[in-house]
Parts: C-alpha cells; structure tokens; sequence
C-alpha cells in the first residue's frame, strides 16, 4: 500500500501542512462556525468506494468539505460548551503519533515511557503521591467511569469484579452536586449501578455542594439500609464554574469511610496557577480524579486522564492473566505494567506525545496564565453585563463562566427563553461568535465559557456589541 513515488506524497505533504498551518495562522479571520451546507452532507452520506482513488483527489475533498466546517473551537471567539483551543504544536505531534502509529496499551517502547513521564508530570501537579497511576483516555466522561470502577472495586476487592454487584454489601450509594455534569450518572449507569443510586445534593452556582447537606444524606441512607461508598466532587461545574469545598467532601469520605472522586475536568487547570492553585484545596486527597488536557490545556483532541492514587488497586481492577499478554524480562513483552492494566483497553494510541509536546513547549507557567487571563476575561464581561441594562448575570460569575440574558425591551412582546435563543442563532449562524446556552431558575440564558487562549478583550467587546446589535434588530423585526 505504499506510494510508488513517494516524491508525489511529499509534495503533497508538505502542500497540505502549508495550508493547514495558514489556515491557523488567520483562524480569527473567518467566522467562528459555518454550518455544513447540504450538497457537502450528502457527499458525506456516500457508501465507500471500492476502487482507490488518487491520493491528491482525496485531499481535494478533504480540502473542500471537510477543513472549512470545524467545530469552531480554534476560532478566538469561541466560547461553547467548554472547549479547549488546541495549539500548533499538539496538532504537529499528532501527526507525528500517526507516523510512528504506536500501539500504547503495553509492550516495551518510548510511548509508553512518554505517557508514563507525562502521567508522573501531572499527578505530581495536583499533589498525588509520585507512585500513583493513571491513564490517557478520551475525556473525563471515559475516565469518570474508569475512576468509580475503581472505586467500585475498592467495596469488595476481587469479589466485584468476579461476581458483580451483587458482591457489594448492600445498595451502593453515590453522592455529588446537582451540578455535577451527567457523566456521572452515565459512568454509574455503566458500571451497573443504576442512574438512580446518584443522590444530588444541593449546590450553590459558586461554593457548590453544601457539605452538611451531603453528610446528613450520607446518615440519612445508611440508616435506611444503603451502603454510601462514593463521593464525587466537582471542580468546575459546566453551568457555572462552581467549585465544591474539596478540603470539606475529604474530611467528609474520611470520615465516614467512602471513596473521594474529583471530576476537575476543567477546573483542574488551575492547579497551574499559584493564585488559583488555592481554589482547589483537598484535590490532593481525592482517591480518583478525572480531568481533562483537551479542554484549558489546550491539548488537541482528545485527550483526559484518570489519576489513582492507590496503583494496586487500580491495576486490580483491570489486568488480566493471559499467556498471549504475558510479559518478559526482555525484548518487546517487557516492560511491565502495561497501560492495558489500568484500563478496558487494550489498543491505545499515542496520546501522550500531543500532552507532553504541548506542556514542553508551553510549559506549565504560560498555561498558566491562559488559564488566570481567561478568569480576568471571564470577570470584565460579568462587569461590563452587571452595569449594563441591556443585560442580567443569570448567576455570579466566579471562574471563566458568565451566563446572562439579553433583556427583551420594553414594549416588544417577546417571550425572554425565545428571545435569547434567537440572539444565540443568529450570534452562531452568522459567524460572529459561539456562546451556548444554560437553564438557570428555569430560564434559558446566553452561557459564555473562556478556555480559549485565542481570545482578547476586543474579542468580548465584539460579542456585546453584535448582541446588542441582534437584539435591537429582533424587536424592530417584532415591531415592523
Ligand atoms: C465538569 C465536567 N465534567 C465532565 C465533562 C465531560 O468531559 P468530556 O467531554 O471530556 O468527556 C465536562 C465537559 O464539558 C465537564 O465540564
């Protein structure tokens, strides 16, 4: 399957990085998302092809209907969900990890000793003990679920694994904050657990979970015949960037005997930060914790790491005995753990080489000041929406999230969820910019969330501007 001329491939190659590393350069330039026009989704419904086809023909089409309609997340005013930019350097190793196409679920190479240098970089990073282990995954929802396997597996070791749940000694209890994010639930849906056993506790938009709600529920089922074994905390939470007392929720699992989980899928970034490092006080002594590179490390997707901090137990729940996975002392079988002992996978790429590329070149300091100037942005547009009256902050803002509502003007009769929507529509469709959207007390607001190192003030004052522009047009429309 090789070329026969590989001076043809190089050539296109080298053309193909040129025009991607131009298109990178003048991101900003274009608009921040272009839906995919029909004609483009219908090639893309094609059945595939049974002939080859020439290489350069295939870029072509990759050129023409694939490159022009990203998700947007490159573009500096990009401001959904919580996205993380990527950076040239990340995107350039994995082309890199491509070449060399490594196989990092075990054996004896240098990714598994880049991926185990990177994991060691990290852990270090958020206080956990040098010996304990963790992996690279697609994101926090997949290491959410590798986190409470663990943490299942703790209840009855060897017993779980073996015979299932019904080896736990009664009902297994999960408790996190009502604005823990879904993969929570869905990772206790997996394990078999049932979305149910997740009790919400009541959270504030900033301070998140109230501990003393969380212990009297803890008390509240044991006594009712439960068996609480896990709590997860959550530093940042998507709808507003709360973050739940850390240093609380341990005492509290000490205390009482439970599992501690974080999910610090971006909120871990701040553990950067000596300034904001404070904000996340009692992450050293989470059991587990889930967090993201590919969101406010601006590691290209996809990439998310699962620490734990016990290594036994972690390679208990997951390694298998076979004799075509033995290892040896020598030549390629060694090189033991291999990352498949931690993990449901055994087929795994070179994700580390984009993470470790990405934090030798940037280096922890410059991520961290993304991460504090993306706060300052976040808190200049709470003010600037504060003292307008155009707008109201929905709720305070206390990290890189401001969600507020364009207010609908006096004698337009619209109804405020439909108006702000339409602002939201037209603010994407048009390119201008990609907020997305929250419910908060049951009203739909305009949710912008900066992990975006491409962004600069201009780039905000834009956003107010073209929204204030939008919402006058809406009522002149509704008016006319
Ligand atoms: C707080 C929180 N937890 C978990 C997730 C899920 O992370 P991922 O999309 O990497 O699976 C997100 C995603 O935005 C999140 O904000």
């Amino acid at each position: 399957m090789d070329p026969e001329d590989w001076s043809e491939v190089r050539r296109l190659g080298h053309e193909l990085l040129d025009d991607l590393i131009d298109q990178l350069s003048n991101v900003g330039e274009r608009p921040a998302w272009t839906p995919v026009p029909p004609q483009v989704k219908a090639r893309l419904e094609q059945p595939a092809a049974r002939l080859p086809a020439d290489f350069s023909d295939v870029l072509g089409e990759l050129k023409r209907d694939i490159l022009p309609y990203a998700t947007g997340n490159i573009h500096p005013r990009w401001f959904g969900w919580v996205h993380g930019t990527g950076t040239v350097e990340g995107a350039l190793a994995e082309l890199v990890a491509g070449f060399m196409n490594c196989n990092v679920g075990g054996r004896d190479h240098a990714a598994v000793y880049v991926e185990r240098q990177v994991i060691g970089w990290l852990a270090d990073l958020f206080g956990f003990p040098a010996d304990s282990s963790g992996l690279l995954v697609s994101g926090t929802s997949m290491a959410t679920i590798l986190a409470l396997a663990v943490a299942r597996e703790s209840v009855a070791p060897g017993e779980m694994r073996r015979k299932g749940n019904s080896a736990a000694p009664g009902q297994l209890v999960t408790y996190a904050s009502d604005g823990a994010h879904v993969s929570v639930r869905k990772a206790l849906e997996l394990l078999g657990l049932g979305g149910d056993s997740l009790r919400r506790v009541p959270a504030d938009p900033v301070s998140g979970l109230d501990p003393r709600a969380l212990e009297e529920r803890i008390e509240r089922d044991r006594e009712a015949g439960l068996h609480p074994f896990c709590v997860v905390g959550t530093a940042g939470s998507v709808t507003t960037g709360a973050i739940d007392d850390l240093a609380a929720l341990a005492d509290i699992c000490s205390r009482h005997g439970l599992w501690f989980h974080v999910d610090a899928a971006f909120g871990g970034a701040l553990a950067l930060s000596t300034r904001l490092a404070p904000r996340l006080a009692g992450i050293e002594s989470a059991d587990s914790l889930a967090f993201d590179l590919h969101k406010w490390l601006h590691v290209p997707y996809d990439a998310g790491c699962v620490l734990v901090r016990d290594p036994d137990l972690h390679r208990a729940t997951f390694s298998a005995d076979r004799d075509y996975l033995s290892r040896f002392e020598r030549g390629t079988g060694a090189g033991d753990p291999w990352f498949t002992d931690f993990g449901p996978e055994l087929s795994r790429g070179f994700r580390a080489l984009k993470v470790w590329v990405t934090l030798r070149t940037h280096g922890l300091d410059r991520l961290a000041e993304m991460v504090e100037k993306n706060c300052e942005q976040a808190a200049w547009l709470a003010r600037r929406i504060a003292d307008s009256e155009s707008f109201h902050l929905a709720a305070p803002t206390s990290l890189n999230v401001v969600c507020f509502q364009a207010e609908v003007p006096g004698g337009a009769s619209i109804d405020s969820d439909e108006f702000n929507r339409e602002i939201l529509m037209r603010l994407q469709e048009r390119g201008i910019a990609v907020p997305s959207s929250a419910e908060i007390d049951g009203r739909l607001c305009i949710r912008v969330a900066i992990t975006n190192h491409r962004t600069r003030r201009e780039d905000l004052e834009m956003l107010l501007d073209a929204i204030e522009e939008i919402r006058r047009e809406i009522v002149d429309g509704t008016l006319a």
